[in-house]
């Protein structure tokens, strides 16, 4: 794929090779690669790695001294994502329940949240920095159904937040917690 991150174009085939199908897509990691570019970016987090496209999009972008850390709780997935990483110290595969895991690391100031049962949890906005942002993908522009997801963060009385469509059949919540 042309235009691509060599990191991403990385995970990419790494996902087609374990036919796993649930990457992000390509607009909303052009996404996460801006808001990981931003100033300020010292501590970024994401739920659910899967085959690390998401993550390679945001590591391509980030400072070199920013600490990146991704949970996945499939250990075959969280494997083939610590070997594609394994060259960058900064850059932490952990392996397991985001909901045991993730919180010792957090506040973040970026977090990709791309777990399913992890949008609609209470406790995820409150792994965000003063002033992080939280990015939700995979929802359905127009369509009113997103399992508490929207109610979450787009009511949060902590949040400033909106939703993005990115593409004709996906749009995202991008939310930031108020200083
Ligand atoms: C949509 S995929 C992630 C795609 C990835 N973020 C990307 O952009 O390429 C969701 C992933 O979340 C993982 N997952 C589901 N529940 C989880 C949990 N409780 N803790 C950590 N990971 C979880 C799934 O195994 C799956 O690999």
């Amino acid at each position: 794929m042309p235009g691509l991150p060599p990191l991403v174009r990385r995970a990419v085939a790494l996902a087609e090779g374990l036919g796993f199908d649930r990457s992000c897509s390509v607009e909303t990691g052009r996404l996460l690669h801006t808001l990981a570019a931003q100033r300020g970016r010292a501590r970024v987090g994401e739920i659910g790695t899967g085959c690390g496209v998401g993550a390679a999009w945001i590591v391509s972008a980030l400072p070199p001294a920013a600490r990146f850390v991704t949970v996945e709780v499939d250990e075959r997935l969280a494997a083939a994502a610590t070997h594609l990483f394994a060259d960058d110290e900064h850059v932490g595969v952990l392996c397991g329940d985001w909901e045991h895991t993730l919180p010792p690391h957090a506040p973040f100031e970026l977090l990709f949240v791309d777990a399913r049962p992890a949008k609609a949890h209470a406790a995820v906005p409150g792994l965000l920095a003063p002033g992080g942002t939280a990015v939700l993908d995979d929802l359905r522009p127009g369509e009113r159904m997103s399992y508490g997801v929207r109610e979450l963060w787009l009511e949060h009385p902590d949040l400033v937040a909106v939703e993005l469509t990115v593409r004709p059949e996906e749009s995202v919540i991008l939310a930031v917690r108020a200083l």
